[in-house]
């Protein structure tokens, strides 16, 4: 999967990045937004020797925007695209798709609201959940607008709840006050039913941003890629304005969700940066493992794995001289590390998928692992074979 996101997002001129494993817990408060389950609940926070508030990353974005401030990428060509891979935590509770250390592979474009990095973005997401072979993958879209939109629906949503209240699930009344958005998440049949009357957001847009969701839309239709537009598409942290997508599998079960993101045009000036838009994703890696079709035999039919076996102990770093010799051939190859018996050796060479094992004994024999011929061969034959290094 790492080579596979470097790759794919290599190829789309995005730089690898690495932010650090925890950083001071206010970042995350403010950046990921304090109403979150994330902050309010997931994070792992803890203080260092000096007193300060340092918190696990729970996810990248944060991160990313801090570092383009510190370290002044403004001034740099925009937009600057990036991406990463690494673990992150969330103080959750463990379940199938679902654990507080996990992987994700990210992307965030920094410095342009063109709907063509938004396009972009989600079709890169597409490409690698694609070339990791995720199976059943179906991708939703939507545009949670401006601030000021958003405030002024979360308003009149809250208001329009109010009468109906009695029919929401219990967690979803709590948290009518603090983010009434939330409802639209709840797996709570009586909500949900509630929910399917519920004015959109997606209604409520201004002309610029509905025009800017329509631009994106309309390259991922010229793209020829699939997705369905889901007004109630809410995402779990703060941040975000205009355009949200979320990719999910459907052999996954109740954790379906693959991967998501959207665009984030007030964070990096809330992080006490210039105002810059932004937009990315991040995927979790252990879920596209368990979506996707179980890997290839790893040497596949035509490979040329070697395994040196030494059958008499003399010639041991005569052994470890030919596997060095080979690798740097570019060959895969390797040595007993033990002292087994050859049986023992030979079935290791079986259990490591090797192709062809050396034999070093009286004689030198090659052996070919997938039909069983065995004969004798020089080592500078062994060598020979595998190109003039
Ligand atoms: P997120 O939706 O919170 O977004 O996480 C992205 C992906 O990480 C999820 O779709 C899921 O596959 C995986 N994930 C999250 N929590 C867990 C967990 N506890 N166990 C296993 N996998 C998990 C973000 O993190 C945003 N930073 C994405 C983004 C980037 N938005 C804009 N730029």
């Amino acid at each position: 999967m790492l080579e596979l996101s470097r790759v794919v997002l290599g190829r789309a001129l995005y730089d690898y990045v690495e932010t650090p494993a925890f950083e001071d817990t206010e970042l995350f408060a403010r950046g990921v937004g304090e109403s979150t389950d994330v902050v309010q609940k997931e994070m792992f926070t803890f203080e260092d020797k000096a007193g300060r508030s340092l918190t696990l990353r729970p996810e990248g974005t944060a991160s990313i925007c801090r570092a383009y401030v510190e370290h002044g990428m403004h001034k740099r060509a925009q937009p600057v695209k990036v991406w990463y891979w690494g673990p992150f935590f969330r103080h959750e509770a463990p379940q199938a798709g679902r654990f507080r250390q996990f992987a994700q592979v990210g992307a965030e474009v920094l410095g342009t609201d063109e709907p063509t990095a938004d396009a972009e973005l989600i079709l890169l997401l597409a490409e690698l959940l694609d070339a990791a072979g995720c199976r059943e993958v179906r991708l939703r879209v939507s545009s949670l607008g401006n601030p000021a939109t958003r405030s002024a629906y979360r308003a009149e949503l809250r208001e329009w709840l109010r009468p109906r209240e009695s029919e929401l699930s219990e967690p979803v009344r709590a948290r009518l006050d603090l983010n009434p958005l939330r409802a639209f998440d709840s797996d709570d049949p009586g909500t949900q039913a509630v929910m399917a009357e519920a004015p959109t957001l997606l209604d409520r847009l201004t002309d610029e941003d509905a025009a800017h969701f329509a631009e994106v839309r309309a390259l991922l239709d010229s793209a020829g890629l699939e997705y369905g537009v889901d007004p109630g598409l809410v995402r779990g942290l703060d941040y975000y304005t205009r355009t949200v997508f979320e990719f999910e599998s459907g052999v996954l079960g109740a954790q379906a969700a693959l991967g998501g993101g959207g665009r984030y045009d007030g964070l990096v000036e809330l992080l006490g940066g210039p105002p810059t838009p932004g937009v990315g994703w991040a995927a979790g890696i252990e879920r596209i493992l368990l979506a996707a079709d179980p890997p290839e035999d790893t040497g596949g039919d035509d490979g040329q794995r070697i395994f040196v076996a030494v059958a008499k102990p003399e010639r041991r770093a005569e052994a470890f001289e030919l596997v060095s010799e080979l690798r740097g051939r570019l060959v895969e190859a390797d040595l007993d590390h033990t002292t087994r018996s050859l049986k023992g050796q030979l079935k290791q060479a079986d259990r490591v998928g090797a192709h062809y094992t050396v034999i070093m004994g009286e004689t030198t024999e090659f052996k070919d692992m997938r039909t069983g011929d065995q004969r004798e061969m020089a080592v500078a034959d062994v060598l020979k074979k595998f190109g003039d290094g």
